[in-house]
């Protein structure tokens, strides 16, 4: 279970972490930032590159940032926030995880764990990825 508050406080850490972001291509800054069961966090933002292909998302940045850190430690709540004064086409969707994010946050982290996005609230995580591929 995790507080309102705490949550409240990992969206501003994910707001933070936007201003690390290295995206010279689209312009668009995502930071995000995960709370373990450690009482530690995490945090990431999307790192983009000239050969477009090798950009790694925000939240993949944070997940494996916490899993080297803190391997041992459960993933509790991830918070997500997209956006950038330079970057105009932003919609309701451009907030969302991508899929594949939702993917890699489902290995490290349990279906009703919350996902917090900016702009739109908390959903558990098993809403967002009702389908998750397992081996
Ligand atoms: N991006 C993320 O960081 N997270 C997502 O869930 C979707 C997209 C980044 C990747 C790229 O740097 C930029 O947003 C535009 O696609």
């Amino acid at each position: 279970m995790t507080d309102a508050s705490a949550i409240a406080t990992l969206g501003d850490a994910a707001r933070a972490a936007r201003a690390h972001a290295h995206a010279p291509y689209s312009k668009f800054h995502v930071g995000a930032a995960v709370l373990l069961d450690n009482g530690q966090s995490a945090i990431g933002a999307n790192i983009e590159n000239a050969s477009y292909g090798l950009t790694c998302c925000a939240e993949r940045v944070a997940i494996f940032a916490a899993r080297i850190q803190h391997p041992r430690a459960r993933i509790i709540a991830l918070a997500v926030s997209a956006g950038s004064d330079d970057f105009v086409h932003e919609t309701h969707n451009t907030r969302m995880p991508c899929g594949a994010c939702r993917q890699v946050m489902m290995e490290f982290m349990a279906p009703e764990a919350p996902v917090w996005i900016d702009g739109v609230g908390a959903l558990p995580l098993s809403d967002l990825l009702p389908t998750p591929f397992k081996l």
